[in-house]
């Protein structure tokens, strides 16, 4: 299970300090599918980047499996099965697709059938990628799904994804949304996944709309859905106003 309490993230512009996230308190338990979801810029990336220990929170406690954490590295988090999925991934000039799934998974010798369906899940054809680098050569879409099989491959207990279908097209889209549906049915990790799409919103078992650096809204699926297509999450708080002035 994972906690986040009270968690604030505060930086430091040209114009002064500004709160990112503000006293975001929050539970995930077991082997649950979760949807972060809201308007860009709301701070779900921020919160990712919180709970897998990339940026430190200016107050409160991050809490997986009872154990504080706030104070863990990235690779201290990660060896406790935390992984996350960039929501624009890094490239590896001279590492080809096969050695990051090799390092991803710890094994000098993850076989090659292995590797294939790894690669399968999101879509790619092994054949085709297993011998070529992560470099620019890459199209944005294949480098987003080559780290997606990375995180598959590492096989942790708490797998975040931000925004898994950037870039990805329909077909690979689709195959990614039966992956998820089929690590869910199997109960073998907890995922929270970022996402605008409604076929992965549709997954959840819990939706979270952040939103102005808080969790603007929870529920489940028929609580938060409606609420989404009516269009009262995110609108412009200038225009909200005016309207209310009028
Ligand atoms: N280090 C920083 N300095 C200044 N502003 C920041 C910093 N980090 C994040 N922000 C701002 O905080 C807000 C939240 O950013 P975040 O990336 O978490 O949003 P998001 O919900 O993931 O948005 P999107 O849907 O566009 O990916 C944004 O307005 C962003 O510009
Ligand atoms: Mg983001």
């Amino acid at each position: 299970m994972l906690e986040l309490k009270h968690i604030s993230y505060r930086v430091s512009t040209p114009e002064g300090e500004l709160d990112i996230l503000h006293d975001v308190s929050l539970t995930i338990p077991d082997e649950k599918l979760v949807v972060f979801t809201g308007p860009n810029g709301g701070g779900k990336t921020t919160l990712a980047k919180v709970i897998m220990g990339l940026i430190r929170p200016t107050a409160g406690q991050v809490i997986y499996n009872g154990q504080d954490i706030t104070d863990l590295d990235i690779t201290a988090r990660a060896r406790l099965g935390i992984s996350y999925g960039f929501q624009q991934p890094p490239r590896f000039k001279g590492i080809t697709v096969q050695n990051l799934l090799q390092l991803a998974a710890g094994q000098d010798r993850l076989s090659k059938e292995r590797c294939c369906n790894y690669l399968t899940s999101v879509g790619l054809c092994a054949n085709d990628y297993l011998d070529r680098e992560v470099d620019v050569s890459l199209s944005g879409g294949e480098v987003k799904r080559i780290e997606i099989a990375t995180i598959l491959a590492r096989g942790g207990k708490f797998m975040i994804f931000d925004e898994p279908e950037a870039g990805i097209d329909l077909w690979s889209f689709a195959r990614l949304t039966e992956t998820f549906e089929q690590i869910h049915a199997r109960h073998s990790a907890t995922m929270v996944i970022i996402s605008h799409q409604e076929r992965i919103i549709r997954l959840a078992d819990e939706i979270i709309v952040v939103a102005g650096g808080q969790i603007a809204h929870r529920g489940t699926t028929e609580e938060i859905f409606p609420l989404i297509l009516a269009n009262t999450l995110g609108s412009c708080p200038v225009m909200t106003r005016k309207e209310a002035t009028r």
